[in-house]
C-alpha cells in the first residue's frame, strides 16, 4: 500500500500531539484509510531546539517552502501559526494539489473565504476542525449535524486560556499574571497571550462559528469584543455573591435577517451549565429552531485534544483521497445572503 505523506507545518504545542497522535495510533488509522500515514517532512522555526518527542532530524527543514515544493506531500498540517506568510504557503500548497489541515482560526477568521474558494478551484480540501474549541468537534457538527435547521442562537466559552484564568482567579483566588504565565506553560495561551486576555481570539472563533452556523459571511469587524484584562478577582467574587459566575463569552444571535455577535466577560448564573464550565474546558450552546436546546463540552486547547481534531481532519481528508472525492462540498458553507450585523 502506497503510503500517504504528510508535510507538517509547525512542531509545537500542537504539532507535538500530532506526530504523537499519528505515530502512537498508526495502526488504527492506517486501517480505517487503507494505507500508512507517512510525517514526510517537518517546518520548524529552530531545527537546532531541544524537543519534548523523539524525530528523525533529517525530517525537519527550517524553511516552509521545502515543505509545500517537495512534490511527493499530499497533505500540508499547517500547525505554526502566522498570518500572512502562512496564507501564502496554504495558497500555493494549493496551487500544487496538496490537501490541507489547520488549526489557524487567526488565518480562517479573516481569510478563511479565499483559502476555501481557492480549495475548491483546486479540488482539494481544507479541513479546519481544530480551529475553534480545541477537541469538541463543533465545525462538523454546525456544518453536517444541523444542516436541516436553522440555527438561531450560538453561545460559548470557546477560549481555553481565559477560562483556566477566571476559573482559578474564582476557585483559588489567584493573581491574573500568575495563572496567565501557568496558562502559557501549559501550551494553552497563543504566542502572543493578548490575543487571548483581549478576546480577539473568542472573536475570531465567533467569527467562524457564526459564519458556519448561520451560512453566511461574518467578518472580524462584525464581532464586537472586550476581553478580561480588566476583570479583578473582587468583580469574581461580587458575583459569586450575587449567585454568578463571571465567564468570557461568545454569543451570537439571529433575529430574521439580523445577527448580532459579541464577546464579553458576562456574569452567568451558577443554575446555567456553562457556569460550571471550568478550567481549559470550553462548551458551545446551539439552539436551534428545530432542534432546540444543544450543549458540547470539551478540552479547549492543550497539545493532545487539539491534536485530536487535526489528526480527525487528516484522517478525512485521506478517506477523500482514496474515494476520489472532496469533502468541500461539506466543510464549504453553502452561503445564503449577507446578513445585517449591528456592528455595521
Ligand atoms: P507553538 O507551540 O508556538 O508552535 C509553533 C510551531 O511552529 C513551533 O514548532 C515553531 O518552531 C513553528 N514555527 C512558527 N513559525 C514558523 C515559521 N515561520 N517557520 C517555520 N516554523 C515555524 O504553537 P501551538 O500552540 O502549537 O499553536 C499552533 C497553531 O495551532 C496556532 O495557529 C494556534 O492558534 C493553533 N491552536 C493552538 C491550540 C493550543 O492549545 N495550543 C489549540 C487550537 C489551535 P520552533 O519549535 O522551532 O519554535
Ligand atoms: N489560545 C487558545 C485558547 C488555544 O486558549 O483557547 C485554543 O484555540
Amino acid at each position: 500500500m502506497k503510503p500517504v505523506k504528510v508535510g507538517l507545518l509547525g512542531l509545537g504545542t500542537v504539532g507535538t500531539g500530532v506526530v504523537r497522535i499519528v505515530e502512537g495510533h498508526q495502526e488504527d488509522l492506517s486501517s480505517q484509510v487503507g494505507s500508512p500515514i507517512v510525517i514526510e517532512k517537518i517546518a520548524v522555526r529552530n531545527i537546532d531546539k531541544l524537543r519534548n518527542i523523539a524525530v528523525d532530524h533529517s525530517k525537519l527543514t527550517d524553511d516552509p517552502w521545502d515543505v509545500i515544493r517537495d512534490p511527493e506531500i499530499d497533505v500540508i498540517v499547517e500547525v505554526m501559526g502566522g498570518i500572512d506568510s502562512t496564507k501564502e504557503y496554504l495558497l500555493e500548497a494549493l496551487d500544487r494539489g496538496k490537501h490541507i489541515v489547520t488549526a489557524n482560526k487567526d488565518l480562517m477568521a479573516l481569510h478563511g473565504a479565499e483559502i476555501l474558494a481557492k480549495a475548491q478551484e483546486k479540488q482539494c480540501d481544507v479541513f479546519y476542525e481544530a480551529s475553534v474549541a480545541g477537541g469538541i468537534p463543533i465545525i462538523r457538527t454546525l456544518i453536517e449535524g444541523f444542516s436541516s435547521d436553522r440555527i438561531m442562537k450560538i453561545m460559548g466559552i470557546v477560549n481555553g486560556t481565559t477560562n483556566y484564568i477566571l476559573t482559578k482567579m474564582s476557585r483559588e483566588g489567584a493573581s491574573y499574571d500568575e495563572v496567565l504565565r501557568e496558562a502559557q506553560q501549559l501550551g494553552y495561551a497563543e504566542a502572543d497571550p493578548t490575543s487571548d486576555v483581549e478576546g480577539l481570539d473568542a472573536a475570531r472563533k465567533m467569527a467562524i462559528l457564526g459564519s458556519l452556523g448561520f451560512r453566511t459571511d461574518v467578518e472580524l469587524s462584525d464581532v464586537s469584543v472586550r476581553g478580561i484584562s480588566q476583570v479583578t478577582k473582587e468583580d469574581i467574587a461580587y458575583a459569586k455573591r450575587l449567585g454568578y459566575e463571571m465567564k468570557l463569552l461568545g454569543i451570537a444571535e439571529r433575529q430574521d435577517d439580523e445577527i448580532t455577535i459579541s464577546v464579553q466577560p458576562t456574569m452567568v448564573k451558577q443554575s446555567h451549565p456553562i457556569a460550571s464550565v471550568n478550567g481549559v474546558f470550553n462548551a458551545v450552546y446551539v439552539y436551534g429552531e428545530a432542534v432546540g436546546e444543544t450543549m458540547f463540552y470539551g478540552a479547549g486547547a492543550g497539545e493532545m485534544p487539539t491534536a485530536t481534531s487535526v489528526v480527525a481532519d487528516l484522517v478525512a481528508v485521506v478517506k477523500n483521497l482514496k474515494l476520489g472525492v472532496n469533502g468541500l462540498k461539506a466543510i464549504i458553507p453553502y452561503k445564503t445572503k449577507k446578513l445585517k450585523t449591528d456592528e455595521q
